[in-house]
């Protein structure tokens, strides 16, 4: 096969990935757990052809420079294990707003990874193609298996990878994405992790990951609201609270981002099944149970700030179309 396509949805995470051991082979700091986010997704095609360079369309628009050089990286790992030279086209669609919180580069690299591989006629595993998605973008090893995800640190670059806890149908959740902030963020993802380590919060965050871990993945697979919304909250805060004291420090948030955390909590208070956490952009990723979805967008809609929500249950895996 000289061509593919494949499709794959963002994630939001619950326990984050915030800073590399290596950089370059993007090996976390910190395990992480997260959910596939269906409806949203992005729609990759990988031709390889005679062309003397690789290219780069992304919804229809010509991409050189630095988006080009980070496709180019993940297309020579699938060259160099297929054993061809040959430069490929690539074409990708996203069907939600880029660069804003909302893991474009999860759904992307998970796609690329995958329309590449079958296109240059591999056929990887679940844990191998996470591996090369991890290559682009570390939290685009989520968005290759189903459902509910986690994303171990491993040992070593070959078992740094993601896999399924739990199914797509094992828990109806509901990610209500308050878009307080279409625009792309200033600094991006890679030279967030770069400078996670200066932040003196870090080493605490990174030597309670495992206790987060832990209550997030039994929680998830007890279905215990509760102690999901509480840790989901605590973690993202604790991520926040690295970016906002690296140096340079980082301050994602807008005003509306404060105040629907407000809001989620006192919904919660009133006994609405509900809790919060923020990537790295102004959105806020408000999760409830499925049941109560149409109010959250409701009320989210009302917040003064909020310019759209964007509503998306469990996704399934990336996959070949
Ligand atoms: O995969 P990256 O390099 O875009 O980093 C993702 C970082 C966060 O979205 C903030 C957290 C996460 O685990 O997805």
């Amino acid at each position: 096969m000289t061509t593919a396509t494949a499709i794959s949805h963002p994630n939001i995470a619950f326990i984050k990935y915030w800073g590399n051991r290596d950089n370059t082979l993007r090996l976390p700091v910190n395990g992480s757990i997260s959910m596939n986010l269906d409806g949203l997704f992005t729609r990759t095609t990988v031709s390889f052809s005679s062309a003397k360079t690789d290219s780069l369309a992304i919804n229809s628009t010509p991409v050189t420079g630095k988006g080009l050089e980070r496709v180019s990286y993940i297309l020579d790992i699938v060259r160099e294990k297929a054993g061809i030279q040959d430069r490929a086209d690539v074409t990708s669609e996203n069907n939600f707003p880029a660069g804003a919180g909302i893991a474009s580069s999860a759904a992307a690299f998970a796609a690329l990874a995958l329309a590449g591989s079958k296109a240059a006629g591999l056929n990887l595993s679940e844990p191998e193609l996470s591996v090369l998605a991890r290559r682009g973008s570390g939290s685009a090893s989520r968005s290759i298996p189903a459902g509910f995800v986690e994303w171990k640190m491993g040992e070593a670059e070959s078992d740094s990878y993601a896999f399924s806890i739990a199914p797509v149908d094992h828990w109806n959740l509901v990610d209500c994405v308050a878009i307080v902030s279409a625009s792309h963020k200033t600094t991006g993802s890679t030279e967030g992790h770069a400078i996670a380590g200066t932040s003196p919060l870090q080493d605490v965050r990174v030597a309670d990951a495992p206790r987060r871990l832990e209550i997030c993945r039994n929680a998830i697979l007890k279905k215990d609201f509760e102690a999901f919304a509480n840790i989901i909250e605590h973690d993202s805060d604790m991520m926040h609270s690295v970016m906002m004291t690296s140096k340079p420090p980082l301050m994602y948030w807008q005003s509306a981002t404060v105040e629907i955390f407000h809001q989620v909590r006192e919904w919660r208070a009133s006994g609405l099944p509900v809790g919060y956490t923020v990537d790295a952009g102004a959105n806020v990723h408000v999760i409830c149970l499925g049941e109560y979805a149409k109010e959250i967008e409701k009320r989210l809609r009302e917040i003064p700030g909020v310019s759209n929500v964007l509503v998306a249950g469990v996704g399934g895996a990336a996959k070949v179309v």
